[in-house]
């Protein structure tokens, strides 16, 4: 079977065909996803579009997140502590946390900056597309069942989680805390299992948050630190970094971190996975358009639209039976159509609360809770021109040169990072000082000509 053709019909026969199928027509699909790098030190990678048909997010192309290097935990060492506002402050082996009741669920984990490079004006970040994200089964225990063994005292208000990750420089080390409702949710766990296998070293061996329908940053990996606050934890990476205005600002304005409020909960979105931007099909064949869909707290998914004449009539998608909570749901749609033509193909989910997808994104300064209707063209003709699939010309490594920009820059990470930027002088500028502030060795005589370098090189879009 042509690849480019496992589309709906394909994805609805998987849920009547035998494990035997079933097996053959998923490994075809995986060995044709290779994922995207975005940052090889630390690893950053993002699924592409084609890993947008399975159900359950294969490991090898569930994209991985890293902020910092990853931690290796020998899990004879590896304890979980408790403390802070409880009655008995607890320190727990692996066996320990197996004790408690085993409970499996299935759950989108999607990163809070997905999306991020379709933004405009651009931000600073890792310029994801469509693919951080993705759909797994979570095994392990209620984080409530831990929590009531030391006993949560009426004082404690959220809930601080540390990994075995270790800061680069001066970097703040990562931590983040949820509110204690969150926490004593049924559906957050403490998992040690993704998939039927132990969670991989990549997703945060030997033991994670899972925080089903919100953003990624709240699923903390490699967890060692439990800690029970008073007050919403006043470290980095809750009161500078994942936050957004609660309301839409005006695209390119700054917002100081004080006025804005953290990142929690997913939005209602969708992906398309086929056919992709700029196909061509043949005029009297079927379009098949197949994509996911999924939400956060307000979710599940009631319904998907699509449209094929760029928003002016929608019809529904056919949603897959395998449905749950917190995953996400296989849709499919298809029309034949009458006449050559270029296709606007749009899709529109909205969720249990009534909550569809916006048309228009709303900006904020760090780029998170990406979640427009996304539109591919596809082009009807009566005779479609063979064309070249897939060759990529992947341009040379330039050569960077020595001097003050690559001692300041590329010690920690590579150049990846910062080639896919398209910023302001403005907010290099910020970025110098994020990066400074973490250690990097910028003398204060070279700060002008790095930063005029960063945005000559990697400057805004031209308009
Ligand atoms: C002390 C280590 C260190 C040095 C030196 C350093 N960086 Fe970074 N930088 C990081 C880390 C760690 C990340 C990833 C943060 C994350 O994933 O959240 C990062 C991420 C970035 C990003 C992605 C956007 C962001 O803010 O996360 C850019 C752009 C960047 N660095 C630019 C620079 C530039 C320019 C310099 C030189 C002035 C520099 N870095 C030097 C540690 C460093």
């Amino acid at each position: 079977m042509d690849p480019m053709n496992f589309s709906r019909r394909n994805f609805f026969a998987l849920a009547a065909a035998s494990a035997t199928e079933f097996r053959a027509l998923m490994a075809q699909d995986r060995a044709k996803v290779g994922m995207n790098v975005l940052s090889t030190r630390p690893e950053d990678l993002e699924m592409p579009l084609s890993g947008f048909s399975d159900y359950i997010t294969p490991i090898e192309h569930f994209f991985v997140r890293t902020h910092v290097y990853v931690p290796t935990v020998n899990l004879n060492e590896w304890r979980l502590s408790i403390d802070g506002e409880v009655a008995t402050p607890l320190t727990l082996t692996m066996d320990d946390v197996k004790k408690l009741p085993a409970v499996e669920l299935v759950s989108v984990v999607e990163c809070a900056g997905n999306g991020r490079g379709f933004i405009d004006p651009p931000v600073p970040g890792l310029q994801w597309t469509n693919g951080s994200v993705g759909n797994a089964i979570w095994r392990g225990v209620r984080l409530a069942d831990v929590l009531k063994r030391a006993g949560i005292k009426d004082s404690g208000k959220e809930i601080l989680f540390n990994g075995a990750d270790v800061p680069l420089g001066a970097m703040q080390d990562f931590r983040r805390s949820i509110p204690v409702k969150k926490a004593l949710d049924q559906n957050t766990l403490l998992a040690y299992e993704m998939n039927g296998v132990t969670l991989p070293v990549k997703h945060g061996f030997p033991l994670r948050v899972v925080a089903p329908g919100w953003a990624s940053d709240s699923w903390v990996k490699w967890l060692t630190n439990i800690t029970v606050l008073d007050k919403e934890f006043d470290g980095f990476w809750m009161k500078n970094a994942y936050r957004k205005p609660d309301h839409p600002i005006a695209p390119g304005s700054a917002m100081p971190p004080e006025k804005m409020i953290p990142v929690t909960s997913l939005r209602v979105k969708s992906v398309i996975a086929r056919p992709v931007d700029g196909a061509t099909v043949r005029l009297g064949e079927e379009v098949n358009v197949q994509g996911v869909a999924w939400s956060g707290d307000k979710g599940p998914i009631a319904s998907v639209d699509v449209s094929s004449d760029g928003g002016r009539t929608w019809k529904p998608a056919d949603l897959d039976p395998r449905k749950s909570q917190f995953g996400w749901r296989l849709w499919g749609f298809s029309f034949r159509p009458d006449r050559e033509s270029y296709y606007n193909v749009m899709a529109r989910a909205t969720d249990a609360s009534g909550d569809s997808q916006p048309f228009t994104q709303e900006w904020n300064p760090s780029g998170y809770g990406w979640n427009v209707v996304q539109r591919v063209g596809v082009n009807v003709v009566e005779s479609p021109q063979t064309t070249m699939q897939g060759s990529m010309i992947i341009p040379a490594q330039q050569s960077i040169p020595a001097g003050p920009y690559k001692d300041a820059c590329l010690t920690c990470h590579e150049e990846d990072v910062i080639r896919q930027q398209r910023l302001t002088r403005a907010q290099w500028d910020r970025e110098i000082t994020k990066m400074t502030n973490w250690g990097a060795p910028v003398k204060p005589e070279n700060r002008d000509s790095i930063l005029n370098y960063l945005v000559q090189q990697f400057g805004p879009r031209p308009r």
